[in-house]
C-alpha cells in the first residue's frame, strides 16, 4: 500500500497547473484557467482547471478529478502508476513497496519481456544469421546510424528462438504469454509471433517498448505484422516515432502511413514524422497528436487507398481542432520512394510547399476584414473563395474551406458554391482566351505535336476520346461529366480543346454538329472529332462505360504532373513551386 503521508506529501508538492498545461494549451480565465477538453472533441473550451482546489472538471463531458485522476485517464495508467508518474514529475521519491498491485506488476514484467525481445531482434539483426536482414534495410537506403537508432531488429526464421531465448533470462512461459510476444498453440505449446521479419519496435512517450511491427522480406503475406493489443500496448492509443517526434523542433508533425515512410523521413533529418501502427488514424491518436502541435502534415501514399484515408484524417483532425497540410508527393508513391528518387533537399521543398504560402494569404485577407461584422463576413469570403478557387488538389481546398467554416460558423457547402461559381466564371475566360490565340494551333499542325502527344499517350488520349464520343451522342450527360473531371483537366491538347469547345456549346444550348463547331476549333481538333464520330468503338461506347474512361485520364492526370516534375532540375523545381505559390494567389 502507499502511505498516506506520501500522497499529501505529493499532492502539495505538485501543481495541477502545471501538469495539465504539458498537455492541454490552458488560458487564464479570472481565478481558474480554460482550455480545449483533452477527453472528447470540443472546439470551445469547456475544460476548467480549479487551482484553489487543485481540481479539474469539463462541462462538456463532465471528466473531472484531482491531478492523479487527470494522468490516470490521459496517460492510460493505472492508480499506482499514475502516482508514480506524479512522482517523478515533481521530484518527489518514491518509498518502496508501492509495487504490490498484480496487474501493475504484469504490465511492469510485460514491459521488460519487450526490452529484452527488442534487443534479442537487434542482436540477431546485427549477427550472422541477420546478414539477409541487415542486407535488406541497406539495400532499401537505410543506413547503419538510423538502423541503430530506430532500434531495428531481425526476428529468425524459426518457431522457438525468441521463446528460448527469454527463457534463458528467467522470463515465465505464463508472462512470456501475457506479452503477446508468442502464441500458444492448439496443442499447447509456446511459439515465436514473428519469424523470418524485419521488425520495427514500438516504443511509447515514456520510452518502453510497447510493441513491434514485423515486415516480411519477400512477398510472404501478411507483409506486416504487428503486435496484437495487451495491457500495456493499444495500436489505436499509440503512434510510431512519437517518442522521438515529440521533442523535435519542428513547429509541425508530418504523418505518413507506414513505419519505413517514418523511418525515410528521420533519415533525412526530419525528426517530427510518425505514423500509425497498421490501423487507420482514430480520434484517440489525432487528440495525441493535437498534445504536441497545432498543425499536422499529412503525407499519405498517393495512391487511392491513401487519398481516402486522408480525406478520413481531414475529418478527424479538424474534430479535435488541429489544422492540416495536405503534402501530395510527385512522382514517386510514397515519402520512402520519393527520398530515395530525390533526396531530402526537395522533401523539404515539398514540406515548404505545402504550408507557407496559402497560410499566408489566408492571414494577410483575414486582416484586412472585421468578420463578426456581417460585411465584412461577406467581403471576407468573396477574397478567400477566390483564392481557394486557385487551388488546384481538391483535398488541399477541401481542408481549408473546412477549416474556415468551422470557424466562422457557417456551412461549408455555402462557401463550396461561391468557389465552384469562381471557378466556372474562371474557366470561361480561360476557354476565351485559348480560343483567340489562334497562333497556338497553327504552330501545333505545323509540327504535328498534337499526333505525337496522341501517340505518347494513347491509353489516355484513346479515353478522352471515347468520352467525348459518348457526350456527343448524349449532351445531357455533361453536368454528371463535370463532377467527376473539368474539361481543362484532359491531358491531351487536341481532346482537351476539343471538350472545353463542346462543353461550352452544350451548357448555352448551342447546336454541337460538327458543322456548329468547325468555326471554332482548330483543324486539327475538327480532324479528331470527325475521326472520333467515324470509329465504331465510340459510337457502341455506353454511359456506363463513363466512369471507367474518366479515371484512365484522372490517373493520367497525376502521371502527368509526375513526369514533368521528375524531369526538371532543381532550378526549374523552384520556379515550379514558385509559381504554385503565384498561382494559389
Ligand atoms: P504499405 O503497404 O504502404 O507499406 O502499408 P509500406 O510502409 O510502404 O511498406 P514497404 O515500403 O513496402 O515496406 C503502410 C502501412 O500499413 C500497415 C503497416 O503499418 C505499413 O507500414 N500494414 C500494411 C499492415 O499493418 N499490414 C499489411 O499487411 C500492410
Ligand atoms: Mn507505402
Amino acid at each position: 500500500m502507499i502511505p498516506d503521508t506520501f500522497i499529501q506529501d505529493l499532492k502539495s508538492s505538485c501543481d495541477i497547473e502545471n501538469i495539465v498545461s504539458s498537455y492541454v494549451k490552458l488560458t487564464r480565465k479570472g481565478k481558474n484557467l480554460v482550455g480545449l477538453c483533452p477527453f472528447h472533441s470540443e472546439k470551445t473550451g469547456s475544460f476548467f482547471i480549479y487551482p484553489q482546489t487543485q481540481s479539474f472538471y469539463c462541462f462538456g463531458c463532465g471528466a473531472g478529478g484531482d491531478v492523479i485522476t487527470f494522468l490516470k485517464r490521459i496517460e492510460n495508467l493505472e492508480y499506482i502508476e499514475a502516482v508514480k508518474l506524479l512522482a517523478q514529475k515533481s521530484g518527489v521519491p518514491i518509498p518502496e513497496d508501492t509495487m504490490d498491485d498484480k496487474t501493475v506488476r504484469q504490465k511492469a514484467r510485460t514491459l521488460e519481456i519487450n526490452r529484452e525481445t527488442a534487443r534479442f531482434y537487434h542482436r540477431c539483426l546485427i549477427s550472422e544469421q541477420g546478414k539477409a536482414a541487415y542486407q535488406y534495410f541497406i539495400n532499401r537506403g537505410r543506413t547503419p546510424k538510423i538502423i541503430r537508432h530506430f532500434g531495428l531488429g531481425y526476428a529468425p526464421d524459426d518457431w522457438n528462438s525468441l521463446r528460448d531465448h527469454l527463457k534463458s533470462k528467467g522470463f515465465k512461459e505464463e508472462d512470456i504469454e501475457n506479452s503477446g510476444i508468442c502464441v500458444r498453440s492448439k496443442k499447447g505449446g509456446l511459439y515465436d509471433r514473428f519469424r523470418g521479419r524485419v521488425i520495427f519496435p514500438i516504443i511509447d512517450l515514456r520510452g518502453n517498448v510497447v510493441g513491434f511491427g514485423g515486415r516480411s522480406l519477400g512477398d510472404r503475406e501478411p507483409k506486416y505484422l504487428n503486435s496484437s493489443d495487451t495491457p500495456v500496448f493499444k495500436k489505436s492509443k499509440n503512434l510510431f516515432a512519437l517518442n522521438f517526434a515529440k521533442s523535435s523542433k519542428a513547429k509541425s508533425l508530418i504523418l505518413a502511413e507506414g513505419y519505413m515512410d517514418v523511418i525515410a523521413i528521420h533519415q533525412a533529418g526530419f525528426d517530427n514524422a510518425v505514423a500509425t501502427l497498421g490501423t487507420s488514424l482514430t480520434e484517440e491518436q489525432a487528440r495525441l497528436i493535437a498534445q504536441y502541435t497545432d498543425t499536422v502534415i499529412i503525407a499519405y501514399d498517393s495512391d487511392g487507398a491513401g487519398q481516402t484515408a486522408t480525406k478520413r484524417a481531414i475529418n478527424i483532425f479538424s474534430e479535435v481542432g488541429v489544422k492540416v497540410n495536405i503534402l501530395s508527393i510527385p512522382g514517386a508513391k510514397d515519402p520512402d520512394e520519393f527520398l530515395q528518387k530525390y533526396g531530402p533537399q526537395r522533401f523539404e521543398l515539398l514540406l515548404e510547399g505545402c504550408t507557407n504560402a496559402l497560410e499566408f494569404e489566408i492571414s494577410k485577407i483575414r486582416k484586412k476584414y472585421d468578420v463578426e461584422t456581417p460585411d465584412g463576413k461577406v467581403g471576407f469570403l468573396k477574397e478567400f473563395s477566390r483564392l481557394m478557387a486557385g487551388i488546384r488538389n481538391p483535398l488541399e481546398r477541401e481542408v481549408y474551406l473546412t477549416q474556415m467554416a468551422n470557424e466562422l460558423g457557417i456551412a461549408p457547402a455555402a462557401i463550396t458554391a461561391q468557389v465552384e461559381n469562381i471557378q466556372k466564371s474562371q474557366k470561361k475566360a480561360q476557354a476565351r482566351k485559348e480560343k483567340n490565340d489562334t497562333s497556338i494551333y497553327i504552330g501545333d499542325l505545323a509540327a504535328g505535336r498534337g499526333d505525337m502527344q496522341r501517340k505518347r499517350n494513347l491509353r489516355i488520349a484513346i479515353a478522352e476520346e471515347r468520352i467525348i464520343g459518348i457526350l456527343m451522342k448524349n449532351p445531357d450527360y455533361l453536368s454528371y461529366l463535370v463532377t467527376k473531371i473539368e474539361p481543362q483537366q484532359f491531358v491531351t491538347d487536341v481532346n482537351r480543346e476539343l471538350i472545353t469547345t463542346i462543353s461550352q456549346h452544350i451548357q448555352s444550348n448551342r447546336s454541337i454538329e460538327p458543322m456548329a463547331l468547325s468555326g471554332e476549333l482548330s483543324e486539327e481538333a475538327m480532324k479528331r472529332l470527325s475521326g472520333i464520330l467515324a470509329s465504331e468503338e465510340s459510337q457502341r461506347a455506353q454511359r456506363n462505360e463513363l466512369d471507367d474512361y474518366i479515371q484512365v485520364v484522372r490517373d493520367g492526370i497525376s502521371a502527368k504532373s509526375q513526369e514533368d516534375i521528375t524531369k526538371m532540375d532543381d532550378q526549374e523545381l523552384k520556379g515550379y513551386f514558385d509559381s504554385l505559390a503565384v498561382r494559389k494567389k
